[in-house]
């Protein structure tokens, strides 16, 4: 018997993905593992996209319903979107040809707090899930489960699906085992307090428990997760980061934060592992991260001590962390804790453990309503992912974006937001290249100035006769409806949100 899978009844299961595609149909809602590119069934997706395929040949329909922690990676979106399996699919995605169909209507996206979807599915808004399809490290003796590199909504999907298919993957290091922390909170109506206090506190088990009776296929995998390569941060990103730590070094000096207690949660990408890259050489100590992925900057900290604990729900590694945490996993493992994705974004702890939230956006209005999610107002790009989860419940709320995108012609300052996913009452300080505004405490009119200090130079002008218009129209909130989409229309109409073309800025 394999050393991963060692429950005798289980191993009787093992079976190829092609085999184990015969148990999923037309219709089927199916929850997976999955998040940030961590930790999703790796076989099993490109048997159900070739089936569909197969299908779809024959002029049969064959579509699913895809429920997952969150992105996963081409070998599951990706290959389910190219084979157009997927009808309906939830929450936050990253693939660009799901992206694509989303937005062309051809399938359909519903977009909720990575916190919320666990509970919504239990609770059957919707319909019953015929089948789980979980990747684990190991399936111990007792048939419980070890998870992966992430564990999403695993806990729920296996809890409630009709059927499990698990994937034990022998790429991902046995050594991750007691790394997970697998707490389930009691069902409404009696629900208690989660019971922690400190980012570090340990309160469920290392394993996860699933109803082996419902287990009908077992898949042996050996392939690495998504783990896209870093990028060398910009000098944007850089000078942003740069703001951001100025801003916590106010924080401390305006003695609202010491050296010693900043907990940390931080979105994905170029600017926070710059950020991160920055504490390297700053005066803080002690971080921790109350967070939903673990990222290279965050292995950085750890490895020089800066970082003491960080819980999240998953990795977003690149090739070259995911090898050093493969290597590492036994010492990582006494300062990550994985979380199910409703612990590590649960916003009784997040407002418990007094973090300082830092997300980017697609764009945010000059009274501090952002846009994290929909270009020109409609176009999909990933979803709300945990931003809602952090920003609503934060001890600060902070946003972090280059001022512009697209070479200059599209403005992350605008007068309007073209849709909002959070609001001017939970969104606190915004930090661009030029500078941060601090909007707390600010009244609406007091708050456009701020944000116009920290547009790009070329906007600015734009901004403020946005304002003016506001202003004469009168009201607590100075908008001017009717203009209030001209960086929008415009951009629809030149390419440009710039007043005059020739004006575009390089950046
Ligand atoms: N209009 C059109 N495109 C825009 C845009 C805008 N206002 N703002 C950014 N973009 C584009 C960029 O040009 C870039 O496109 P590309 O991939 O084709 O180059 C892409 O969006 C990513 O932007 P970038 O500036 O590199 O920042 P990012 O990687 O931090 O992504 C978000 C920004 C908003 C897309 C991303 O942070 C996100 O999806 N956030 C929502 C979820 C979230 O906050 N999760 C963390 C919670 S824990």
């Amino acid at each position: 018997m394999s050393d991963r899978i060692l429950n005798a009844d289980l191993a009787g299961k093992i079976m190829s993905a092609e085999e184990a595609a015969n148990f999923i149909n037309n219709g089927d809602n199916v929850g997976t593992s999955g998040f940030t590119g961590a930790g999703y069934p790796k076989a099993m997706p490109k048997a159900i996209a070739a089936k569909a395929k197969v299908a779809h040949s024959r002029g049969e329909d064959f579509t699913i319903n895809l429920f997952t922690g969150a992105s996963t990676g081409d070998d599951a979106d990706g290959v389910l979107a190219e084979a157009n399996a997927i009808n309906f699919r939830t929450p936050y995605n990253s693939d660009r040809t799901l992206r694509n169909q989303f937005n062309a209507g051809e399938a359909l996206y519903s977009d909720i707090h990575l916190s919320h979807l666990g509970q919504q599915v239990v609770q059957g808004f919707f319909g019953p899930m015929q089948v789980a399809i979980l990747e684990v490290v190991k399936i111990n003796e007792d048939g419980t489960v070890v998870p992966s590199s992430a564990v999403g909504n695993n806990v729920e999907y296996a809890q409630y699906a009709d059927k499990i298919i698990l994937e034990v993957n022998s790429w991902q290091s046995a050594e991750l085992e007691g790394m997970h922390d697998i707490y389930e909170p009691e069902q409404l109506w009696d629900r208690t307090p989660i019971p922690i206090t400190n980012v570090g506190d340990r309160i469920g088990e290392t394993f996860q428990r699933i109803d082996t009776s419902k287990v009908v296929a077992v898949i042996e995998t050996n392939e690495a997760d998504r783990n896209s390569p870093f990028k060398e941060p910009d000098e944007v990103s850089k000078k942003i980061a740069e703001n951001f730590l100025q801003f916590l070094e106010d924080e401390v000096a305006a003695g609202r934060l010491s050296y010693d207690n900043y907990v940390m949660q931080s979105g994905v990408g170029n600017v926070p592992n710059a950020v991160m890259a920055g504490l390297l050489n700053s005066k803080f100590e002690n971080i921790t991260a109350y967070t939903e992925v673990i990222q290279d900057g965050m292995l950085d900290l750890i490895d020089a001590g800066k970082m003491t604990m960080a819980s999240a729900t998953s990795f977003a590694l690149s090739p070259e962390a995911a090898e050093r945490m493969n290597e590492k996993a036994d010492f990582y493992r006494k300062h990550i804790i994985l979380r199910p994705q409703a612990i590590s974004n649960h916003p009784e702890v997040i407002r418990r453990v007094g973090l300082i939230a830092s997300n980017g956006l697609i764009e945010a209005d000059v009274f501090g309503n952002v846009n994290s999610t929909n270009v020109s107002g409609g176009k999909v790009m990933n979803g709300i992912g945990g931003s809602g989860d952090f920003t609503r419940n934060a001890y600060i709320s902070s946003f972090v974006t280059p001022s512009v995108a697209k070479g200059g012609a599209i403005s992350a300052i605008v007068p309007h937001a073209s849709h909002i996913d959070h609001t001017e009452h939970d969104a606190m300080v915004f930090v661009s290249e030029y500078g941060y505004a601090d909007l707390r405490g600010l009244a609406p009119r007091q708050r456009a100035e701020r944000m116009i200090a920290i547009a790009h130079p070329d906007y600015r002008a734009q901004l403020e006769e946005y304002v003016e218009r506001g202003l004469a129209a009168g009201g607590h909130t100075p908008v001017h409806l009717p203009t209030a989409f001209e960086f929008h229309t415009r951009l629809a109409e030149t390419g440009s949100m710039l007043k005059q073309q020739d004006a575009l800025v390089e950046n």
